[in-house]
């Protein structure tokens, strides 16, 4: 069954308890954590993280989008996140940092951007419970869904299919009720969306995300 974890870049951040609130039907709440190195925008640290997590109703899938995730990320981890995507073009060794995810008792993710190459990651993939396929270029809500990501999306499923793991694979940026089925056509299972659920009235918006890949 698909999974829609409504990104909270696109909530209003003083009023980001009454938002958690309002996306409790979803399955997991994604939270972007930005830098200002890794990319060109900045939203908040581990304090911020803890106390969503102590707000939340629904586990917390964490997208860290910065630089030395191998220094950082076991924090994230620590606080109870359940999971905790890195990105590949900003770790140093992403194998032995997923490991430390893992030993902590988070699920370990892996992100590419859309440039970013998938072949060596492919023999990878027991080391990770997620990877995460951007489908615009990190740092911003409110893109448009990149169709040419598609075919690293689709070599993924291949190679998941083909391997037997249960490796959920994520895609994140522009996705929409239309988007999500190209997404889906192509062999995603988990769905970030942030400006098409928060757009409108939350628990309907994913309610037709869910709809849209249900049939
Ligand atoms: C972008 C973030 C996304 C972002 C998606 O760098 O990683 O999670 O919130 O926003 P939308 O759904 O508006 O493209
Ligand atoms: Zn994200």
């Amino acid at each position: 069954m698909a999974r829609i974890n409504p990104s909270i870049l696109a909530a209003d951040f003083v009023n980001l308890e009454r938002d958690l609130h309002r996306i409790s039907t979803a399955d997991l709440v994604h939270v972007d954590v930005m830098d200002n190195h890794f990319v060109p925008n900045l939203t908040f640290g581990p304090q911020m993280v803890g106390r969503i997590q102590d707000v939340s109703t629904i586990p917390l899938d964490v997208h860290l989008m910065i630089d030395d995730p191998d220094r950082w990320a076991p924090g994230y981890a620590e606080l109870g996140a359940y999971s905790v995507t890195f990105h590949a073009e900003a770790a140093a060794d992403p194998v032995a940092l997923a490991r430390r995810l893992r030993a902590i008792g988070a699920r370990a993710g892996i992100a590419l951007k859309p440039g970013t190459d998938v072949t060596p990651y492919l023999e990878l993939l027991p080391e990770f419970d997620q990877v995460l396929v951007m489908t615009v270029e990190p740092g911003f809500g409110g893109q448009s869904f990149m169709p040419e990501t598609m075919p690293k999306l689709r070599r993924l499923r291949e190679a998941v299919d083909g391997s037997g793991l249960d490796v959920w694979l994520q895609v994140d940026g522009g996705v929409t009720t239309e988007t999500i089925v190209t997404a889906a056509d192509n062999g995603a299972d988990t769905f970030v969306a942030g400006s098409s659920v928060f757009r409108g009235e939350p628990a309907e918006q994913i309610q037709a995300l869910r709809e849209a890949v249900a049939g």
